[in-house]
C-alpha cells in the first residue's frame, strides 16, 4: 500500500540525479516554495503544480498555472496574482531563475520581508508584490535589479525609508509604493529616474520637502504624493513636468503659495492640493490648465478672488474649494461652465446675487454654496440643472420665497436652505420632489402650515423645520414619512396636540418638538417609536401623566421633558433613570419610586398631601486667604432641594415662568451673613443643643433656609478635614421625606453654621408648648408625625451605610412642615462635630431622652435612638414630656404596670374616636417596648416603622 505514495518521491529523486538541468532545478525550486506555503493544498491554483510526467519534468512545469516558459523550457514569467497564497518568500530560490522577467505575486496573503536575494533576478523587468502583508524595509539590494521597468509594492506594511539604491533603477518607468508605512525623505537623486511616467508614494509617512529635482522627470505623467507629511512649499520646478496629467499632493503639510509655474502644466487633468497649509492667491495662470477635469483645493488658507475663466477649456467637472478664505463672485466666473458635475464652495467668503449670477449647468449633480455671503432670491436657474441631486445654500443671505419651480428639480434628494432669510410658506410643489431624503429649512422665517403635499415625500429620512414660524402640522403627513429617522420641529409655533400618527415613525431615532406650544397629553403611540434614542419635548404645554409605554422604549438614551405641565410618576426607563434634573425640572408634580434623590417618592403624591417641586443649588464656601485651619475649607456640594408648593408667592412665580422654580446659584458665606443681618436676633427662630437657629431668605433666590449657627468650634472638634468633609457629603446625600434636608456646612474663622431646609411649623416642642397650636395638632396628625419619625430613624439606621445613629432624638429636633409631616433634624451632627471627644459630650443627647444605659456605658448604639423615640412618642400623645410616667415605669416591676390610657393622653384634645383610640393604643404599646431597660430587648426602628404602619 505504501508504494503509490512513495513512487513520485522516488521518481523525482531519480530525475534530479539523471538530468541535473537548470529547468529541473526551477521546477524543484517552485515545488519547494509551494511546500513552504501554509495553504499549499487548498490554494485553488497550486494543485497543477506537480510532476505529472516523471520523464520530462520541464514539460509539465511549463504547463503549471501561472508559469510561462521560453522556448528552451525555462521559466520567464510567474503570474500568481490573486491566487490566495499564504506564506513567505523565504523559501523562494530566486537565484535559480536567471531568465525570469515577470514576477507578479500581487493580491495574496504573503507576509514577512522581501528577501534581499530577490536581487539575483537580473533579468526581471516587472515586479508586482502589491496587496499582500509584506513588512520590513525594502532591501537595499533592490537597486541591483538593473532591468526593472515596473515596480509595484503598493498596499503592504513596508516600513523604513526608501533605499538609496533605488535611484540606480534608471530604467524604471513605473514606481508605485502607495499605502505602506514608509518614511524619511525622498532623495534629491530621484531626479535620475528620467524614464518614470508614474511615481506613486501616496499614503505613507514620507516627510521633508518635495525635491526640486522632481522637475527633471520630464516623462512623468502621474505624480502621486498625497497623504504623507511633506512640508515646505511646492517646488517651482514642478512646472517643468510638461507631460503631467495627474498631480496629487493633497493631505500633506505643504505651505506657501502655489507656484505660478503650475500654469505650464498644460496637460494637467487632475490637480489635488486639498488639505494642506497652502495660502496666498491662486495665480491667474491656472486658467491655462484647459484640460482640467478635477480641481481640489479644499481645506487650505487660500485668499482672494477665484481666478476667472477657470473653466476655459470646458472640461472642468469637479471643483472643490471649500474651507478656504476665497472671496468675490465665483458664480459669475463659472457661469458658462456647462461641464460642471460637482461643485463645493462652502465655508468661504464668496458673494454675489445668486439669482443673477448662477449659470446654466446641465450636468450639475451636487452644489454646495453653504456658509458664504450669497444673497438674493433663489433663482429658478437651479431648475435648469435637471440632474441636480444635492443643493445646499445654508447659512447665506438668501431671501424671498422658496420658488415653486423647485418642484421641477425631480432629481433632488438633498435640499438644505437652512439659516437664511426665506419667508412665506413652503410651496406645495415641494411635494413633487419624490426622491428627497434630506430636507432642511430650519432657521428661516417660514410660516403657515407644513403642507399636506409634503406627505408625498415618502423617502424622507431627515427633516429639520426648526427655528421658523410654522404653526400647523398636517398630522397625516407623519404617517407617510415612514423612513424618517430625524425630525426636528423645535422653535416654532405649533400649537396642537402631538399627533398620534407620530407612532408610525418607527425608524425615528431623534425627535425634537421642544419650544413650541404643543399641548395635551403625550399619545401612548409614542411607545411605537422603538428606534428612538433622543427625545426633546421641553418647553411646551404638555400635561397629564407620562405614558407607561415609555418603559418599552429601550433605545431611548437622551431625554428632555422639562418645562411642561407633567405630573405623576416618571416611567421606569433607562433614559428617565439617567435623566438630569435639568431634563425634568419645571413640571407640575413628577415623582418617582425608582429614581432616588432627584424626585420625591410617588407615595407622597398619591396621598395627596404634599405637592413639591424640585430645584437645585450649589453651596460653595471659598477659603478665606490667609486665615487659619478652620477656614481652609471649600465645599462644593450639589444638593437637591424641595420647595413648598403652597408658598403662594412661589406658585405665582412658577406660573410666570412656565413652572420654573430652579434657581441655580451659590450660597456663600456673605449671602448668609447678609440674609440674617449678621445673625441678628430678629431672625432667630430657636435655640438648639449646638447653637441658635436663624431663618434666612437668600437674596439671590428668595428661598428660605434654616441656618444653625454653631457655638464657636475649635478645629479639633471637626476631626480630620478629610473625614469631616466625607461626613458632610454623606449627610447632604441623605434623602428621605421625613428627614430635614441638610444642604451643607460653612466653616469660617468667625463662625460656622449648618444650613438646612426651613420647615414652617417649627419643632414638636414649640407646637406642643403652645395651647393653640397644640389644639390644632389633632390625634391623626400626632399619629402620623410619630410614624414619620419612625420611618426617618429606620432609614438612618438601616438604609444608610454606615448606619447613622442620631444620638439626640427629642421634641426639639423633630420639625413639622405645613402638612404636619414630621422631619427629623440634626441627625449625625453629634458625630460630625466629634462631640464625644470634646467638651460637648454633655450635649450629645437631651436630658430626659437619653437611654438609661448611657449613664454607665458610653457605647452609643441605634438602641439609644430607639429609647429616645419611645420617650418622644409618649410625649407627643401626652402633650408634655412623660417624666413622671418614666420614673414610675422604670422603677416598678413588670406586673404592676397598669396604665390608664386617659393619663397618657393630652387633655387639651377631645377624647379620640374608637378607631383612633385603637391606633393610639397600639402605638403606645410599641413606644413602651422601646423603653425597655435592656437595650437588646428594644425593637429595631425598622420593626417599629413597619408595625406603626399596620
Ligand atoms: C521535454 O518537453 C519539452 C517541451 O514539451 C520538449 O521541448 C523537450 O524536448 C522534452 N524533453 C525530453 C527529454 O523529452
Ligand atoms: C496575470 O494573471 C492575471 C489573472 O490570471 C491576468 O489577468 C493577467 O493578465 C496576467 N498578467 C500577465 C502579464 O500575463
Ligand atoms: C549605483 O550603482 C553603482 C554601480 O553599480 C554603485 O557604485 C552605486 O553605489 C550605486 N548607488 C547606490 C546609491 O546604491
Ligand atoms: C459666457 O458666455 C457668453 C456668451 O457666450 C459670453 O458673452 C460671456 O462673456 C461668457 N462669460 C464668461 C464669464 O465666460
Ligand atoms: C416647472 O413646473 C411648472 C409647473 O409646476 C411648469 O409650469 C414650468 O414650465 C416648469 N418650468 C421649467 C423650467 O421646467
Amino acid at each position: 500500500m505504501a508504494l503509490p505514495i512513495l513512487f513520485p518521491l522516488v521518481c523525482s529523486v531519480i530525475l534530479l540525479i539523471l538530468s541535473g538541468s537548470t529547468a529541473n532545478e526551477e521546477a524543484e525550486a517552485l515545488l519547494e516554495w509551494k511546500s513552504s506555503l501554509q495553504n499549499q493544498n487548498t490554494s485553488p491554483l497550486l494543485p497543477s503544480w506537480a510532476v505529472s510526467d516523471p520523464v520530462n519534468a520541464t514539460a509539465s512545469m511549463c504547463n503549471w498555472s501561472g508559469i510561462s516558459c521560453n522556448n528552451a523550457g525555462r521559466v520567464v514569467s510567474i503570474n500568481l496574482t490573486g491566487t490566495g497564497l499564504i506564506g513567505t518568500l523565504d523559501e523562494f530560490s530566486f537565484s535559480l531563475f536567471p531568465l525570469l522577467s515577470y514576477l507578479n505575486l500581487s493580491m495574496n496573503q504573503l507576509f514577512g520581508a522581501i528577501p534581499p536575494r530577490i536581487s539575483s533576478l537580473s533579468e526581471l523587468k516587472y515586479l508586482d508584490l502589491s496587496t499582500n502583508r509584506l513588512n520590513g524595509s525594502i532591501p537595499e539590494e533592490i537597486g541591483n535589479l538593473k532591468s526593472l521597468v515596473h515596480l509595484r509594492l503598493t498596499k503592504n506594511q513596508l516600513s523604513g525609508s526608501l533605499p538609496p539604491s533605488i535611484v540606480n533603477l534608471t530604467g524604471l518607468n513605473f514606481l508605485n509604493l502607495r499605502d505602506n508605512r514608509l518614511s524619511g525623505f525622498i532623495p534629491e537623486e530621484i531626479g535620475l529616474l528620467r524614464s518614470l511616467h508614474t511615481l506613486g508614494l501616496s499614503k505613507n509617512q514620507f516627510s521633508g520637502s518635495i525635491p526640486p529635482s522632481i522637475g527633471n522627470l520630464s516623462n512623468l505623467e502621474f505624480l502621486y504624493l498625497r497623504d504623507n507629511r511633506f512640508s515646505s512649499s511646492i517646488p517651482e520646478e514642478i512646472g517643468n513636468l510638461k507631460s503631467l496629467s495627474c498631480l496629487r499632493l493633497g493631505k500633506n503639510q505643504l505651505s506657501g503659495s502655489v507656484p505660478h509655474s503650475i500654469g505650464n502644466l498644460s496637460n494637467l487633468e487632475f490637480l489635488y492640493l486639498h488639505k494642506n497649509q497652502l495660502s496666498g492667491f491662486i495665480s491667474q495662470e491656472i486658467r491655462n490648465l484647459v484640460k482640467l477635469i478635477k480641481l481640489l483645493l479644499y481645506e487650505n488658507h487660500f485668499i482672494g478672488n477665484f481666478p476667472h475663466y477657470t473653466c476655459q477649456g470646458g472640461s472642468l467637472e469637479y471643483l472643490s474649494v471649500r474651507d478656504n478664505h476665497f472671496e468675490g463672485q465665483i458664480l459669475k466666473n463659472l457661469r458658462n461652465c456647462t461641464s460642471l458635475v460637482r461643485v463645493r464652495l462652502e465655508r468661504n467668503q464668496f458673494t454675489g446675487n445668486i439669482s443673477e449670477e448662477f449659470g446654466i449647468h446641465p450636468n450639475l449633480k451636487f452644489l454646495d454654496l453653504s456658509n458664504n455671503k450669497f444673497y438674493g432670491p433663489i433663482s429658478s436657474n437651479f431648475v435648469k440643472c435637471p440632474q441636480l441631486g444635492t443643493l445646499k445654500i445654508a447659512g447665506n443671505g438668501i431671501d424671498g420665497i422658496i420658488f415653486p419651480e423647485i418642484g421641477n428639480s425631480t432629481q433632488l434628494h438633498e435640499l438644505d436652505l437652512s439659516s437664511n432669510h426665506l419667508v412665506g410658506e413652503i410651496p406645495l410643489e415641494l411635494g413633487k420632489l419624490s426622491s428627497l431624503y434630506r430636507l432642511m429649512l430650519n432657521g428661516n422665517k417660514l410660516s403657515g402650515s407644513v403642507p399636506l403635499e409634503l406627505g408625498s415625500l415618502d423617502q424622507l429620512e431627515y427633516l429639520d423645520l426648526s427655528g421658523n414660524r410654522f404653526s400647523k402640522l398636517v398630522p397625516e403627513n407623519l404617517g407617510h414619512w415612514l423612513k424618517l429617522h430625524y425630525l426636528n420641529l423645535s422653535n416654532n409655533e405649533f400649537s396642537q396636540g402631538i399627533p398620534v400618527q407620530l407612532g408610525k415613525l418607527v425608524q425615528l431615532s431623534e425627535l425634537d418638538l421642544s419650544r413650541n406650544l404643543f399641548c395635551g397629553e403625550i399619545p401612548s403611540q409614542i411607545g411605537k417609536l422603538e428606534s428612538l434614542e433622543k427625545l426633546n419635548i421641553s418647553h411646551n404645554h404638555l400635561s397629564g401623566l407620562l405614558p407607561g409605554q415609555f418603559e418599552e422604549m429601550h433605545g431611548l438614551s437622551s431625554l428632555d421633558i422639562s418645562y411642561n405641565e407633567f405630573s405623576g410618576p416618571i416611567p421606569d426607563n433607562k433614559a428617565f433613570r439617567n435623566a438630569s434634573l435639568e431634563a425634568l425640572q419645571g413640571n407640575k408634580a413628577l415623582c418617582s419610586d425608582h429614581v432616588s434623590g432627584l424626585l420625591q417618592p410617588c407615595k407622597a403624591l398619591t396621598s395627596g398631601k404634599q405637592r413639591k417641586e424640585w430645584t437645585i443649588f450649589f453651596l460653595v464656601v471659598f477659603p478665606v486667604a490667609g486665615s487659619v485651619a478652620l477656614s481652609m475649607v471649600a465645599i462644593r456640594i450639589l444638593v437637591r432641594y424641595r420647595k413648598r408648593k403652597r408658598d403662594s408667592k412661589k406658585q405665582q412665580r412658577s406660573a410666570n415662568t412656565g413652572g420654573l422654580l430652579a434657581f441655580e446659584g451659590k450660597i456663600r458665606y456673605e449671602e448668609i451673613i447678609s440674609a440674617t443681618q449678621d445673625f441678628d436676633d430678629k431672625y432667630c427662630i430657636g435655640h438648639g443643643g449646638y447653637g441658635s437657629v436663624y431663618k434666612a431668605k437668600l437674596p439671590s433666590s428668595e428661598d428660605i433656609v434654616a441656618v444653625k449657627k454653631l457655638h464657636s468650634l475649635h478645629p479639633d472638634e471637626m476631626g480630620t478635614q478629610k473625614d469631616f468633609f466625607n461626613e458632610i457629603r454623606a449627610l447632604t446625600e441623605i434623602r428621605h421625606r421625613n428627614i430635614v434636608k441638610f444642604y451643607g456646612f460653612c466653616a469660617h474663622t468667625r463662625c460656622s453654621f449648618l444650613i438646612y431646609e426651613y420647615l414652617e411649623r417649627g419643632s414638636l416642642d414649640t407646637i406642643l408648648s403652645n395651647e393653640t397650636t397644640a389644639a390644632e395638632f389633632d390625634w391623626n396628625k400626632r399619629v402620623n408625625a410619630i410614624k414619620g419619625v419612625a420611618h426617618a430613624l429606620s432609614y438612618l439606621h438601616h438604609n444608610c451605610s454606615p448606619p447613622i445613629v442620631h444620638r439626640d432624638i427629642s421634641s426639639k429636633n423633630v420639625l413639622l412642615d405645613l402638612e404636619y409631616e414630621a422631619h427629623v433634624s440634626d441627625f449625625g451632627v453629634a458625630k460630625l462635630l466629634n462631640l464625644d471627644s470634646s467638651n460637648f459630650t454633655q450635649l450629645a443627647g437631651t436630658y430626659g431622652y437619653i437611654a438609661p444605659e448611657l449613664a454607665y456605658t458610653m457605647k452609643v448604639t441605634e438602641k439609644c435612638d430607639v429609647y429616645s423615640f419611645g420617650v418622644l412618642a409618649l410625649g407627643v400623645f401626652k402633650g408634655t414630656h412623660p417624666k413622671d410616667f418614666l420614673s414610675s415605669f422604670l422603677t416598678s416591676s413588670p406586673n404592676t404596670n397598669i396604665i390608664k390610657l386617659d393619663d397618657m393622653l393630652d387633655p387639651r384634645l377631645p377624647s379620640p374616636s374608637p378607631d383612633i383610640q385603637d391606633k393610639l393604643i397600639s402605638m403606645m404599646e410599641l413606644a413602651f417596648s422601646c423603653l425597655d431597660v435592656n437595650p437588646e430587648s428594644r425593637p429595631t426602628m425598622k420593626h417599629v416603622s413597619q408595625l406603626s404602619c399596620k
